[in-house]
């Protein structure tokens, strides 16, 4: 924790002297984008790649950012962060969050739910098979024999409604319809995404419906903390505050078992190199093609989850979220079939994601805390992934 203040009275100084006000960080940008040697993406977005419409409701890309120039794109496309610009050790802000530069690339068939709110269901669901109060529900198997992120068209699918009410908040709302994809309920969705004053990209999501049903939300941003577009990730240091996690089946079902992560190379209690383990000979690893799995977070509330260090950015990410667990995805399958706004392709293992939710398969496991969400209650959960500098990273 002394660390953590520490890394961010640094990461003060650093935005107090360089980017402290919007016409600095335009300089920094346009030297950044005119700098020949680098292709790392460091500009906001345009937005004329973003308007255009699709199902009938209109598209756009939405600028949020605090006082100290941390600036998020997001689109009201699939609710997608596009890109996340924050300042690295020199002070020059850098676009941590992976993406696309129009929307044609995030309908296109090579999307892997880039920077996407993610619903009804994050994760996996075995089979596509759930049932609630003794009746069977059936979901489209979009993974395998699995349902995986809502199914066909789940919501980074969808056009959402949006309303900024102010520079640094984004309100995102969804009415999904009784039946959709297979689930039971009319479901009212809103997801307020906030660049906040302590340079934290908050994720507020509330749900309610008429019928019994499951939910379980989180947000697919793909992280690269050294810059979109500079190269691999397993160099990047992680610290994730779970003592056990859920091993899974070849499918990335969860076993149902709940193991402790001492003595595995899931065992990132202490700060460890991503890839330092990533070619051990472990039976999760090879279902996994690497790191994918669900970690069970220690404790309870809105709790410190994760921290991640880009290795030559210095740029630095603390997780904090009120859910029970979080999937550890190390781009495993991304295929460098796409070409992302940085003009780098979408390589092996050059972004990860942290997805702050419930476990995998929750509705087929009695025993993994419930998403399990009935008329009358409000779905309500938060997740902050915080940034700062540190200063003795490599
Ligand atoms: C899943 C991965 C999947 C990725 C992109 C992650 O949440 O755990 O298995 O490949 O999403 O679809």
């Amino acid at each position: 924790m002394y660390k953590f203040y520490l890394t961010v009275i640094a990461f003060y100084c650093v935005v107090s002297t360089s980017c402290n006000n919007t016409s600095d960080q335009a300089t920094a940008n346009k030297d950044s984008v005119d700098h020949t040697t680098t292709t790392i993406s460091n500009a906001v977005p345009d937005k004329k790649g973003f308007q255009t419409t699709i199902d009938g409701k209109k598209t756009d890309l939405f600028i949020l950012k605090n006082a100290n120039g941390i600036t998020a794109a997001i689109t009201n496309y699939g609710g997608r962060l596009v890109s996340l610009l924050v300042p690295d050790k020199d002070g020059k802000f850098t676009d941590v969050a992976v993406g696309f530069k129009n929307v044609d690339d995030y309908v296109g068939p090579n999307d892997a739910y880039f920077g996407a709110t993610i619903g009804r269901v994050g994760n996996r669901i075995a089979k596509g098979m759930f049932t609630l109060d003794g009746k069977k529900y059936s979901l489209f198997k979009n993974n395998g024999p699995n349902s995986l992120h809502g199914g066909k068209k789940g919501f980074q699918a969808v056009v959402w409604d949006a309303m900024q009410p102010n520079d640094s908040s984004l309100e995102l709302s969804y009415l999904s319809k009784d039946g959709e994809e297979g689930y039971p309920g009319n479901l009212n969705v809103k997801v307020v995404y906030t660049v906040t004053a302590d340079n934290g990209f908050k994720c507020y999501y509330e749900a309610t419906t008429d019928k019994k049903t499951i939910v379980n939300l989180t947000n697919h941003a793909y992280f690269n903390l050294n810059g979109d577009g500079s190269g691999t990730i397993n160099n990047h240091i992680l610290q994730i505050n779970a003592d056990r996690y859920t091993p899974v089946d070849s499918t990335l079902i969860p076993t149902g078992k709940i193991e402790p992560v001492a003595n595995t190379p899931f065992d990132f209690t202490k700060a460890t190199a991503i890839g330092a383990r990533i070619e051990d000979n472990n039976q999760q690893l090879k279902y996994g093609k690497g790191y994918d799995h669900n970690f069970v977070l220690n404790g309870t509330g809105l709790r410190h989850a994760a921290t991640v260090t880009g290795d030559q950015s210095g740029i630095q990410m603390d997780v904090y979220t009120e859910e029970p667990g979080l999937q550890f995805y190390g781009g495993n399958f991304m295929q460098g079939k796409s070409s992302f706004k940085s003009g780098k392709k979408d390589d092996h293992r050059t972004a990860f994601c942290l997805e702050t939710q419930h476990y995998p398969d929750a509705p087929n496991h009695p025993s993994f805390p419930s998403i399990v969400l009935s008329p009358g209650k409000t779905y309500r959960t938060s997740s902050v992934y915080k940034f700062s500098v540190n200063k003795s990273a490599p």
